[in-house]
């Protein structure tokens, strides 16, 4: 593999102590290697690739609404010997956007797809930090439609205990289905449930139990010069939303393998956990981001209300639409920032 990615995470364990490096720098080599072995057809390309634009900020997007919202803008220019590689069943799109260097990857949906693609994104190129944007349904009556969110910490609420039914009150959340009984709340067989934390492993540390996972705080800081951004209010020619979307700074998102259009539980979330947003992928990129130090952050568009209110008086295709250009336009401002402080190589 190229030494620039090896030099970059021999210096990011510089306070581990001489004994870790080596450990790191071992398990670095392997893991390359078995990743992209040297038999591989594209080892060469992607050594090149890594030299000869590297370090690139790794642009993720879930699925195809928020992918086309990122061709429709033309604001990513491909390079021009390497225009792609596909690896794993994904197309990495190498190129530049505003001048920085890119390569953007849709997942596919849901936290394994997010987790497995930024995992290869890491382990094959020279990656500075992960841009993750995309569309979510909003918890947080507050937000509306076409609002973007720039998430300052992230829960996977997709893990927990079924518990007995009057078994005793556990250490953290619960959700009881009974107090959703109706006519009455009262109690019914499937009790409740208690949600548990993630484990967290990461370089050089050992296994953590985490529940919210932190946007690095840099980058979050760095995201509050987008807060007055001029976001897109029409859907189209003849329809536009009756207010302008606004990006809202620092609030909580929660992620779970779950669909959210339920009125009962998006209450239960917001009251419960204070999320604005809710989502398929977004802890897992942060996670994913955690495991191997690199530095992350969230852009979500509300889509959809999870369930509140009335149905909205316009398609549901043209508020995810919406909803990603959004999202979209913050990454791309954020890309701009954080250009200028990413380091370049002597190639
Ligand atoms: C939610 O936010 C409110 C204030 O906005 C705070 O009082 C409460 O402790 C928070 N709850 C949780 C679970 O973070
Ligand atoms: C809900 O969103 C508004 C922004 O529109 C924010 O000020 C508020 O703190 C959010 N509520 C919580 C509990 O995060
Ligand atoms: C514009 O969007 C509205 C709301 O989604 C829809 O009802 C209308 O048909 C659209 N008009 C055109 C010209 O696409």
């Amino acid at each position: 593999m190229s030494m620039v990615v090896g030099k970059r995470r021999w210096w990011g364990g510089v306070d581990l102590g001489v004994v870790m490096m080596i450990i790191i720098l071992c398990n670095n080599y392997v893991k390359q290697s078995l990743e992209l072995r040297s038999s591989h057809p594209l080892h060469g390309v992607v050594d090149r690739v890594n030299e000869k634009g590297g370090p690139y900020i790794g642009l993720v997007m879930a699925y195809p609404t928020e992918e086309i919202a990122l061709e429709a803008s033309a604001l990513f220019v491909p390079n021009s010997h390497v225009p792609w590689l596909d690896l794993s069943g994904r197309r990495f799109n190498i190129g530049t956007i505003r001048g920085v260097n890119v390569i953007y990857v849709m997942t596919g949906e849901q936290t394994l797809n997010a987790g497995i693609t930024v995992q290869i994104l890491l382990d094959v190129f020279d990656i500075y930090g992960i841009v993750h944007y995309g569309t979510a349904g909003t918890a947080n009556d507050s937000l509306s439609i076409g609002d973007v969110s720039v998430l300052n910490s992230v829960a996977f609420t997709g893990s927990w205990k079924w518990k007995e039914f009057q078994s005793e009150k556990g250490e953290f959340s619960e959700l009881k289905f009974g107090t959703y009984n109706l006519p009455t709340m009262g109690g019914n067989l499937l009790a409740k449930i208690e949600f548990t934390g993630e484990q967290l492993y990461s370089i050089g540390q050992p296994m953590e139990k985490v529940f919210w996972l932190p946007i690095e705080p840099k980058w979050f800081s760095l995201a509050s010069q987008l807060q007055d951004l001029k976001l897109q209010q029409c859907m189209n020619e003849t329809y536009c939303l009756p207010e302008t979307p606004k990006v809202v700074y620092g609030l909580k998102g929660s992620t779970a393998d779950i669909f959210v259009d339920n009125t009962a539980f998006r209450t239960f979330l917001f009251k419960e956990f204070n999320v604005s947003t809710v989502d398929e992928e977004s802890s897992a990129v942060v996670m994913t981001c955690l495991t191997n130090g690199v530095p992350c952050i969230v852009f979500r568009g509300v889509s959809d209300l999870a369930g509140e209110g009335e149905k909205l008086m316009t398609s549901a295709g043209s508020a995810s639409c919406l909803a990603a250009t959004n999202a979209l336009s913050v990454a791309v401002e954020f890309i701009g920032l954080i250009g200028t402080a990413i380091p370049t190589h002597d190639h």
